[in-house]
């Protein structure tokens, strides 16, 4: 009946009908500088043998090597290699009157070279030799390294593709694998190096044209090995010449206005060291005020301001330039030229035809909320609009083409203040509305007005 128990219980190996067996493990691994068991387990028959001898060894390109040999009368023996990392597990293997039938052995301070197929022997009598073996893996966690490839990278006009980022995972043991993680796009390409420890190496490269906007981007690279997984980033630095642009220029630099200037912008890596002010074609004027990228105007300006400002900025990695053309607006408005129009508009016999723009027109009745009033009878603007200069003055003989240039197109040299008069104007009168409307005084104009 106990024969049927054992055969049934899957934890127990049955002896073999001729004998015994060596039991141990498919396969073990550890890594360097770990410890590992290897077991080996002696089965033995019924009636039993007797254990003469149990033998460890490593099989070295088909010969055997001595490991460690434990002996019922001699004792315990380890190789000298071993000596310091090998023992036997079992206490009763050491014991005066040993117990060999667990001569598992334990192995540490992993090396690589310690990788091999381990023979456990046993010597019985009078069955003879019975043997197993264990393949031992040794593996290597790769240590992650990432670096940026130069300590300095430069945005280039030439555009040519660099690497800009390296991660290497050296010496791992299987191989460790690399990805990246980044916003920016870019190329990767990778390298695999075997080490005479059998060991690898993996480097990836991360491949890009280093420019303006890839400056500091953050490039993640993500190393796995076996289920491990490890990161390690780092932020683009890359130089590049100054990016500019020059500020200040409103577009409305009316004759007197006071303390303008213009600010030169650079975006630039390392930022600019230098900022120089020039004219296009002339001298800076004498009340231009230069402090690092700001040019300030002090007191009120006047035409001489006028022209193309240029500023150059410089670091390290080059000089780039920007400029605004300053433009003064002098005396002449929309409502000036709107009335020089109608003026001359009228000797033709039509009215609205040739108005110099017809939104300045349509503003105009807008903004004077004259919707109600034949055009000629309008509502005087009063009390004069508050933002305009304070002395202005009037002209009764510029033509709408020359004066009306309140644009950036104006040219300093060309412009010559109109005469000072003050004549005031009056609706001419039109046929068919020769007197206004009950409740409606004649319009007469203010003096003329700037904006
Ligand atoms: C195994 O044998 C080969 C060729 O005989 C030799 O090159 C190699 O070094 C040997 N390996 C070891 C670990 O002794
Ligand atoms: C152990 O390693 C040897 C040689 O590399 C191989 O032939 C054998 O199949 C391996 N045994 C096991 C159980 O993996
Ligand atoms: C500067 O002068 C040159 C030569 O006299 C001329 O060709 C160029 O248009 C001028 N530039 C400006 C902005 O006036």
């Amino acid at each position: 009946q106990n024969s049927v128990l054992v055969i049934f219980n899957p934890c127990v190996s049955p002896p073999g009908i001729n004998g015994q067996t060596v039991e141990m493990d498919d396969g073990k691994w550890g890594y360097v500088g770990s410890k590992v068991d290897l077991r080996c387990r002696f089965i033995n028959s019924s009636p039993p043998v007797k254990i003469s001898q149990v033998t460890w060894q490593k099989l070295v390109n088909g010969t055997k090597q001595n490991v460690a040999i434990a002996n019922p009368s001699l004792g315990v023996s380890v190789a000298p290699p071993y000596r310091d990392r090998v023992v036997f597990k079992n206490g009763a293997v050491r014991r005066r009157t040993p117990n060999l039938e667990d001569t598992t052995i334990t192995f540490s301070s992993l090396r690589l070279a310690d990788e091999c197929t381990y023979i456990c022997e046993y010597t019985t009598f009078p069955a003879g030799n019975r043997e197993n073996t264990v393949n031992l893996t040794v593996f290597v966690r790769p240590t992650t390294q990432m670096s940026l490839s130069t300590p300095t990278l430069v945005a280039r006009s030439s555009n040519l593709k660099t690497p800009v980022a390296s991660c290497v995972s050296a010496n791992g043991k299987p191989p460790g694998t690399i990805r990246w993680e980044t916003r920016v796009p870019g190329e990767v390409t990778t390298r695999e190096f075997r080490n005479s420890d059998g060991t690898f190496t993996v480097q990836s490269d991360y491949i890009l044209v280093p420019s303006k906007d890839t400056h500091k981007e953050t490039l993640t690279c993500v190393t796995s090995y076996n289920e491990e997984v490890f990161t390690d980033s780092v932020t683009l630095d890359i130089q590049y010449e100054p990016d500019v642009s020059v500020d200040g220029f409103d577009g409305n630099w009316y004759l007197n206005r006071e303390n303008v200037q213009l600010s030169c912008q650079a975006d630039a890596n390392p930022a600019a060291s230098l900022y120089q002010w020039r004219l296009v074609n002339g001298t800076i004027p004498s009340n231009a005020e230069i402090r690092e990228n700001i040019l300030t105007f002090k007191g009120p300006i006047t035409y001489e301001v006028q022209g193309t400002y240029v500023c150059d900025a410089t670091n390290s990695i080059g000089t780039r330039s920007a400029s605004v053309e300053v433009s003064i607006i002098g005396m002449f408005t929309w409502r000036t030229m709107f009335i020089m129009s109608v003026v001359s508009s009228q000797h033709s016999g039509r009215f609205y035809e040739e108005l110099p723009n017809t939104a300045d027109y349509v503003s105009y009745r807008l903004a004077c909320n004259k919707e109600d009033y034949p055009e000629p009878y309008s509502p005087p603007i009063n009390p004069p609009l508050s933002f305009l200069p304070q002395h202005p003055y009037h002209s009764s003989h510029t033509t709408p083409a020359t004066s009306s240039s309140s644009s950036n197109t104006m040219s300093k040299n060309t412009f010559s203040p109109p005469p000072h008069t003050t004549a005031i104007f009056k609706y001419p009168s039109v046929p068919g509305l020769s007197s206004p409307p009950p409740g409606v005084g004649a319009y007469t104009f203010p003096k003329e007005q700037y904006v």
